[in-house]
């Protein structure tokens, strides 16, 4: 769905006219707030819609290196962390950073970029306006820059946000890296690792812990939390045990009602493929001990179940004790979650 509405032609006349007016840089006009003409967008991607959902990276906030961008033009170059934008006369060179906020919808924003730009040279920041449309165009800048923006909706209806830098014929520019953070009011439910966790610890693992905790009830892991919610929910909040404050006790009674979230994503490429690399690759990636192979995605997740059962058994790994409560909790999350890649 191409959403971007530009025209070329007579519109360089107006980017040169801003660059008489304030080729100053280090400001923070927007020059497109009719969306008519975007000459410098001509080469971007159109504004992206219709994203697969995904988690959030970061609840609110996050950042990319230079290197880390989501989709650039040809005539750029990687160094180290940064990436170099070098266009040759006539071309306009550019480079996207993707946000995947995971949280579609209005808010108050920053996005920010971090550039190195020997002098002479200047660079545009171009933003996705979702509100209006079409990317939003600010600059041009001779040095870093923050965009506080107006509330709007710069937030795909998957939650995604997008950061381009361009850089015109005949001018480098560094990106070092970009950021972007925002602030929708809302403020998130109880997790358990945001919230729960603390609360057990404080006042329940001391005796609902180790081998044979009362009643056959654990709380120093999240499994332990979870699975016994319900009573514990009765336990925690009738004051029986423990003795949480009411805070406490409200943050119990949310969190069983939001079904007590864990408070990360789990995926396999971040939280399980290490798990098995260092417990049990020598048997099942290598070799593939009673026919079980962890090797690979596909691999993984169609034995993800068993495997589950056998760790939490403590059945396997086979060697080197059994896996400790983190490692265990996030296999479980990561099967409760549908086992994302
Ligand atoms: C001083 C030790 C101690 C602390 C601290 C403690 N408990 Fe217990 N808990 C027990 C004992 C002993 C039992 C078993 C006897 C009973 O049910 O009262 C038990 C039982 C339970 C049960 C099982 C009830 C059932 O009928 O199956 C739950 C759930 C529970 N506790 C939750 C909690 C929670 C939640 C906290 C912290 C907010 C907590 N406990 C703090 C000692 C403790
Ligand atoms: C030292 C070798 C070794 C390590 C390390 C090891 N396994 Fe195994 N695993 C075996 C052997 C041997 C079998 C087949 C015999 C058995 O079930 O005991 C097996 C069987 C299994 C099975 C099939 C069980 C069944 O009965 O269906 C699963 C699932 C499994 N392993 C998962 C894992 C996971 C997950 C890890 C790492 C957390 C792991 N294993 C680490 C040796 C190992």
């Amino acid at each position: 769905m191409a959403r971007t509405d530009w025209r070329s032609g007579g519109a360089w006349l107006l980017v040169l006219l801003f660059l008489a007016l304030f080729g100053c840089g280090g400001r923070t006009d927007r020059i497109d707030t009719t969306g008519a003409d975007q000459p410098l967008l001509a080469q971007l991607p159109a504004l992206p819609g219709g994203e697969v959902p995904r988690e959030p990276t970061a609840a609110v906030a996050g950042s990319k290196k230079g290197y880390d961008y989501w989709k650039a033009s040809t005539n750029v170059t990687k160094n180290g962390d940064e990436l170099t934008l070098t266009a040759a006369p006539g071309a306009t060179e550019y480079a996207v950073y993707q946000f995947a906020t995971g949280r579609p919808g209005t808010a108050t924003y920053n996005a920010g970029v971090d550039l190195s730009i020997a002098l002479g040279n200047t660079a545009w920041v171009a933003l996705s306006d979702y509100g209006a449309g079409y990317w939003a165009v600010y600059g041009p800048y001779n040095s870093s820059v923050q965009l506080p923006l107006d509330t709007g909706t710069y937030l795909s209806s998957t939650g995604d946000f997008y950061l381009a830098v361009l850089v015109e014929g005949g001018q480098t520019v560094t990106v070092n890296q970009a950021t972007f953070s925002y602030d929708d009011g809302v403020v998130p439910g109880p997790t358990y690792l945001g919230d729960i966790q603390a609360i057990l610890a404080d006042n329940c693992t001391a005796c609902h812990s180790g081998n044979t905790p009362p009643k056959g009830v654990s709380l120093e892991h999240y499994r332990g939390a979870r699975d016994n919610s319900a009573t514990v929910m009765t336990k925690a909040v009738d004051g029986s045990h423990g003795g949480l404050t009411q805070d406490e006790k409200d943050a119990f009674t949310a969190w069983v009602a939001d079904q007590t979230p864990y408070g990360a994503a789990v995926t396999y490429t971040s939280d399980i493929s290490p798990i098995i690399a260092s417990r049990c690759a020598a048997c099942h990636v290598s070799i593939t001990s009673g026919g079980v192979s962890l090797d690979g995605y596909a691999n993984a997740a169609a034995n993800g179940e068993n495997a589950l059962a056998q760790i939490l058994m403590n059945a396997m790994p086979q060697t080197g004790g059994p896996l400790s409560n983190e490692f265990k909790d996030l296999w479980q999350v990561w099967i409760d979650d549908g086992k994302p890649e």
